[in-house]
């Protein structure tokens, strides 16, 4: 008895917020009702569709590519096959995916986030997201240096 009653009250409660909420035309009070404008996370489709705005979460937040340095590209090759090869080969799907013409579908400061901070990027950014899960495998974060994510980055430029 004593819960249906308090039920009831619930509902009649859960309504006139509603009411109050929504239709009154009260602005003032909608305003106190409304909740915050919480930004819709993107899905997949739409951050991949709004790539070159998207810069992913991690340290870096602007790279000048400038013109192609084959020294770095060098570095960033080596790099690449002792701490990457295990789970990317540089133009096939292995377990996560081939780096080839990535800088077509990514910006460099997404690249350089998901390789520095890829746990957070599975779990909080909507591309990171979506790549988890297609591939279904958390990329492993291989502790690298921001430099040496950069050596990498001019490895990937080579990769057409
Ligand atoms: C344990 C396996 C593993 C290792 C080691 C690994 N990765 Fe990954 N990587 C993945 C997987 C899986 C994905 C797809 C995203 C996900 O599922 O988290 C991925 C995604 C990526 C992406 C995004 C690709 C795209 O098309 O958007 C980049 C860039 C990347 N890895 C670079 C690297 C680099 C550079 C290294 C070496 C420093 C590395 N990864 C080491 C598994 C790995």
């Amino acid at each position: 008895m004593k819960s249906k009653g308090s039920l009831l009250l619930a509902v009649v409660v859960a309504l006139c917020m509603g009411a109050c909420g929504g239709g009154s035309g009260d602005k003032e009070s909608k305003g106190k009702f409304a909740p915050p404008p919480v930004a819709k996370p993107l899905t997949f489709e739409e951050a991949k569709a709004d790539w070159k705005n998207q810069k992913g979460l991690g340290p870096v937040t602007n790279v000048d590519l400038g013109e192609l340095d084959d020294a770095l590209a060098a570095r960033g090759k080596e790099i690449y096959e002792l701490k990457c090869t295990a789970c990317h080969s540089p133009e096939n799907e292995k377990l996560g995916p081939a780096p080839k013409g990535i800088l077509e579908r990514r910006t460099p400061e997404w690249i350089m986030n998901m390789i520095l901070n890829p746990e957070e990027m599975a779990m909080k950014d909507p591309i990171g997201r979506g790549l988890l899960t297609k591939y279904n495998t958390v990329m492993a974060n291989q502790g690298l240096s921001q430099d040496d994510a950069r050596a990498v980055l001019e490895y990937f430029r080579t990769l057409k």
